[in-house]
């Protein structure tokens, strides 16, 4: 028998570059990781203190579906402490990751059939899920003409659209709407009826002004977030969603009977990581060092268009000048330099094969020696 086919979804690319680079890595031991999307830090020390008393002390059985109210109301405060704005914890839903949470808001708010916008380049599992979804993706270019976001302009240039899902900071570009810029989307988003979903996954991350957050600007809107990133936390598989009053009880409902709860021990040792600001933004200040030697290092190769790099851990370059197939250079540059990459075609299928991603969340040490191996290279290029 066959598989369905709304199973058949693109892999994710990245994940081959990382098994190609883990072979290389077992034959030479020489490579230097910017394909990997995660901090290669672990999770703060109070969140890992918390999980070890809790795996002692606690019987670690299901919790509530939307999440423990320890949780819910820590989260809900985080609101008012970072942001300045009121969230009920009763908004909020506890998820396994910001996946489970994508999920869960693709199948509460749409019906099958529905139009969802995505940015182009966007995150490749977003995209991906919509398709498995049997709802219908609809593109939204962004590139140098507006600093890679998107713009009212842009999602009304789509047509009609149930959903419009923002990433910012984004993956993977990096770039970051500003609060006026997030404001008018959301406000076009609600006036033409467009479900406005907000991924802040990478929030915390920044390097110039903070991301703003999405919350109120839109009174049917979903904000997505994660330990993941910020908080260092990606095999916890722990995230949350902020919903409107309609989607409460429906986000409740499919969460029971899809995941029944997230995973507790991570859910009663993340309460600690609202608490562990030092560390964390200890881990953004060596991002923000080595983000200054990728950019510096690309120019130095004399790779000059990059999307600008305001916050999470990529710069997204444009490589067209060197290659019309990024796969076959990320290839080249794995087998040559060592030095392992991510080709565009994850993120934008049409436009991708120009472009690759430089990931900065691997050490100093490494990326740095990365960038000299990839300027050592563009140099010994005939012409
Ligand atoms: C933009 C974006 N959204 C969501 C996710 C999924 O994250 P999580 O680990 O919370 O499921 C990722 C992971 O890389 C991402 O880059």
């Amino acid at each position: 028998m066959k598989p369905s086919s709304r199973s058949a979804v693109a892999p994710f690319y990245v994940m081959e570059v990382m098994k190609a680079a883990a072979e290389r890595h077992a034959a030479t031991g020489d490579v230097l990781h910017l394909e990997v999307g995660q901090p290669m830090t672990p999770a703060p020390a109070g969140v890992r203190a918390a999980a070890a008393a809790a795996l002692g002390d606690d019987r670690l059985g299901y919790t509530h579906a939307a999440g423990t109210d320890a949780l819910r109301h820590r989260i809900a405060r985080f609101y008012g402490d970072r942001y300045g704005v009121a969230v009920d914890p009763g908004r909020v839903a506890v998820t396994v990751g910001a996946s489970g949470g994508f999920l869960l808001a693709l199948l509460a708010a749409f019906d099958a059939g529905a139009r969802i916008g995505i940015t182009e380049p966007g995150y490749a599992a977003y995209r991906n899920m919509i398709t498995a979804l049997d709802l219908e993706l609809v593109g939204i270019r962004v590139g140098p003409e507006t600093r890679y976001v998107p713009t009212p302009d842009a999602v009304a240039a789509a047509g009609p659209l149930d959903g419009f899902v923002v990433a910012s900071p984004s993956n993977p570009t990096g770039t970051t709407l500003t609060p006026g810029e997030l404001r008018a989307v959301a406000e076009h988003c609600h006036r033409n009826g467009i479900r406005l979903i907000s991924d802040e996954i990478y929030h915390g991350i920044t390097y110039g002004e903070p991301a703003a957050t999405a919350w109120g600007m839109s009174p049917s809107g979903v904000v997505v977030q994660s330990f993941s990133k910020y908080y260092s936390m990606t095999g916890w598989r722990l995230g949350w969603l902020v919903l409107p009053d309609e989607l409460i009880r429906p986000v409740e409902v499919l969460a029971q009977n899809l995941f029944i709860s997230p995973p507790t021990l991570s859910q009663l040792a993340g309460v600690a990581a609202f608490d562990c600001a030092a560390e964390l933004d200890g881990n953004v200040a060596r991002y923000a060092g080595r983000r200054a030697i990728v950019v510096d290092g690309l120019r130095a190769a004399g790779i000059m268009d990059t999307a600008p790099a305001d916050g999470a851990f990529y710069v997204w370059a444009d490589v067209s000048h060197l290659t019309e197939d990024s796969r076959e250079l990320c290839a080249r540059w794995l087998d040559e330099l060592g030095v392992a990459v991510t080709p565009g075609i994850d993120f934008d299928p049409a436009m991708g094969h120009r472009f690759v991603r430089l990931s900065y969340s691997e050490s100093t040490e490494d990326v740095a020696e990365a960038m000299r191996r990839i300027v050592r290279w563009t140099a010994s290029r005939p012409g």
